[in-house]
């Protein structure tokens, strides 16, 4: 099938054009983010491929419609800037990418915890710029802390079972429990919100941003946390208050925050704005205290990643060419 690739990079055109040997789908690469403008650059294409900060509205999918798009390929597995009502609505079927290595966003997850913990990025520019001082740079042993999880899915497990081998204690919060996170040891229980909160010494978020988790970090959320808490992101930016978590980085509530996603992120990531001033004031504030790190929404970018991403978003496509069970379709429910 035609398919019309948005906010495609050298990294994707790789892996896909690869990977397509084995679909023989025609692929169509453009830089460009899916907006309402840009839709106009798939006219003629029956499918459009987008990626996380593609924004697939109301007013975008209707160009697409009006084109003859019948098919929206997420090669990710978030779908929230995507209008599913509005996509159901106009005939529009979506696919996702639900599972391609929970590995790669978990082990970044705890990449994030080591470095702000032993304060790796300090450490590293000292060194280079010949101070072998370690003042400021004091960490604590992760064996022995609590590790509160909010969102216990295929990403949430992996983390679990990592920091339960650096033998920590974990807390989980998930209102759909897995049967399977109270077996990972004897240090692994189920609790509410409010007791990870107030007990973890470390939370990191892996749940995806619904209404119902949008800001579940909010300076209601953040007076509850432990003092000196670490907080670690690398699902969604919404599910943060940016302006909250600044004051409890201020008010040393938050000890140490790391995140791989940040909700203003569509107009920095996965650009390169070295030569420009960035524009964004909060952004900036974020990234000028020594206790954050932020990384560009890497999580996903692994080889092995982006092989398994391209195998499943192809194989979405012929399945809807050959009239197929779409396995991996979101559907608009009403209570979304
Ligand atoms: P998953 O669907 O396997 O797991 C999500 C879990 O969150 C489920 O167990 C669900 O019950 C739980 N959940 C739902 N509502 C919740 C709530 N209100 N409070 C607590 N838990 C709740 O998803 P997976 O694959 O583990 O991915 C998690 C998130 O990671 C994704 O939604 C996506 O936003 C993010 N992600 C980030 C990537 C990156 O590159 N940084 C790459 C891939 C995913």
């Amino acid at each position: 099938m035609k398919v019309a690739f948005f906010s495609s990079k050298a990294y994707d055109r790789q892996s896909f054009t690869e990977v397509n040997v084995n679909y023989n789908h025609e692929l169509k690469f453009f830089e460009a983010l899916l907006d309402s403008e840009t839709a106009t650059l798939a006219a003629g294409f029956p499918v459009v491929c987008m990626f996380v900060n593609d924004i697939a509205n109301a007013a975008t999918l209707e160009v697409l419609a009006k084109q003859g798009t019948r098919l929206l390929a997420l090669r990710s597995a978030g779908f929230n800037t995507v209008d599913l009502k509005r996509a159901d609505e106009l005939g529009i079927k979506v696919v996702h990418v639900p599972a391609y290595s929970p590995y790669a966003v978990a082990e970044l997850a705890v990449g994030l915890i080591l470095m702000l913990n032993r304060k790796l990025h300090r450490a590293y520019n000292r060194v280079r710029d010949g101070n072998f001082t370690l003042d400021g740079l004091l960490g604590f042993d992760l064996h022995g802390c609590t590790v509160g999880i909010i969102g216990t899915g295929k990403i949430g497990m992996v983390f679990a079972r990592i920091m339960e081998g650096f033998g920590c204690s974990l807390l989980a919060f998930d209102p759909f429990p897995n049967d399977k996170f109270e077996s990972i040891g004897d240090n692994a229980r189920y609790t509410t919100l409010p007791e990870l909160l107030s007990s973890s010494d470390i939370i990191s978020l892996h749940c995806p941003l619904v209404p119902a988790t949008h800001y579940i970090i909010n300076p209601d959320t953040i007076e509850k946390m432990k003092p000196g808490v670490m907080l670690i992101n690398t699902s969604r930016g919404g599910l943060i208050d940016t302006e909250a978590a600044i004051e409890g980085i201020k008010s040393h509530q938050i000890g140490s925050l790391g995140i791989d996603v940040y909700e203003e992120e569509e107009a920095l990531f996965f650009q390169d704005w070295s030569d420009s001033i960035i524009q964004d004031d909060t952004f900036q504030l974020l990234q000028s205290f020594s206790n954050v790190v932020i990384t560009a929404h890497q999580g996903f970018f692994t080889s092995n990643a982006l092989e398994s991403i391209a195998n499943t978003t192809l194989g979405n496509i012929t399945d809807f060419e050959q009239g197929r069970l779409l396995e991996n379709e979101v559907k608009y429910k009403p209570c979304n």
